[in-house]
């Protein structure tokens, strides 16, 4: 068990914030986790308020961006009581990240043991549905020095923020969107690190996000680094569509980030009776069948966006392909219902998912 100071007094309730209005990822709660690494060895965990840090301009994260992250929710349950969704998951891939990116792993069960005692302190923040508290783990590298080397200093700190859906206006329930194809800028190659949280992998979507935004889309589909042909991510959240009645995704590798709503979709699906198809998929493929009406619907799953429909594929010629006929599709709501039914407690829990933390 990690052993943790807690420095605060729980905050307050808030009553009558309509989590629908929260702009996402905009107002942390007043408190945070932090944990330093030095000598060697993790050290001082400790709750505390949120202050700014003071870093050194020469700190590695600052040059070098030796930094990673995690995202997972707390949702209040019908008692009252609040639960995390399938933490153990961003535990193992957060180790995953840090082995990657040269950062001392933290040990899963003081991942778990962080994670839960600061919703724990945090609980009285967590909004009623449709809303929750999203958790926001990072480590950044620290020491102050401009040579190109492993950071010998981390700070592991994790932050939380009361939130409503991602896309504030992609609608009631599943929602909505428009995505912008990508066919000049990639994400992510083999033998690079487009299967890790590393806030790098966002940072170079961001230029081309922004054009998309510019255009209407509110995500942009990256296509492989090698033939620009195949169908991988979109830097924030994975894409799964129905095709004649199946659910079909890019199957995980190194260039795809191996989602925690993507696993558990595809799992309901199976609950559902739906064939899961996880292979290579070509865009040309996507839209020929889009086209000839075989692909009905197209879903946007992250932590951060639940499953999302996706409303129309934009190129970067201007052209537009509309998906199906109706967003979100009646797969992607009853996909949509069937896990956030979980999350909130309303439904059986048949996978052991749910993970009371107070
Ligand atoms: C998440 O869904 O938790 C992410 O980290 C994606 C980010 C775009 C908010």
């Amino acid at each position: 068990m990690l052993e943790i100071r807690n420095l605060t007094t729980e905050p307050e309730a808030t009553e009558g914030v309509d989590p629908r209005t929260i702009e996402f990822g905009r107002d942390n709660s007043p408190n945070f986790f932090v944990m330093d690494y030095s000598d060697g060895q993790w050290r001082n965990a400790r709750i505390e308020p949120v202050q700014p840090f003071v870093l050194h301009p020469a700190a590695n994260v600052l040059h070098y961006a030796q930094t990673i992250f995690e995202g997972l929710k707390a949702y209040r349950q019908p008692s009252g009581s609040i639960a995390l969704f399938r933490p153990n998951l961003n535990a193992a891939r957060f180790h995953r990240s840090a082995r990657r990116m040269s950062i001392p792993a933290v040990e899963e069960g003081a991942f778990l043991d962080a994670v839960s005692a600061l919703v724990t302190n945090e609980r009285n923040l967590v909004p009623p549905e449709p809303g929750c508290l999203y958790v926001r783990p990072s480590i950044i590298g620290v020491e102050p020095s401009v040579g190109l080397k492993s950071s010998n200093a981390f700070t592991f700190f994790i932050l939380t923020y009361p939130s409503g859906p991602y896309f504030g206006h992609a609608g009631e329930g599943a929602g909505s969107i428009d995505v912008l194809v990508s066919t000049s800028v990639t994400r992510a190659c083999q033998g690079g690190m487009g299967n890790v949280k590393a806030g790098a992998n966002y940072a170079g979507t961001l230029a081309i996000l922004e054009r998309a935004k510019e255009l209407g889309c509110a995500q942009v589909l990256f296509l492989d680094a090698v033939g620009h042909r195949g169908v991988e991510e979109m830097g924030g959240m994975n894409l799964i569509f129905l095709q004649n009645g199946a659910l079909r995704t890019p199957p995980l590798s190194e260039t795809i980030l191996d989602g925690v709503t993507r696993d558990s979709v595809l799992a309901i699906a199976e609950d559902f009776g739906l064939g899961v198809e996880e292979e290579f998929i070509s865009i040309d493929e996507l839209v020929a069948g889009l086209r000839d009406g075989s692909v009905t619907e197209a879903i946007a799953c992250g932590t951060a966006a639940v499953t999302t429909g996706i409303k129309t594929f934009r190129f970067e010629d201007g052209s537009v392909v509309p998906v199906g006929t109706v967003c979100p599709g009646p797969v992607t709501s009853q996909l949509y219902e069937r896990l956030v039914g979980i999350q909130y407690g309303l439904l059986p829990d048949p996978h052991g998912w749910v993970h009371p933390v107070v």
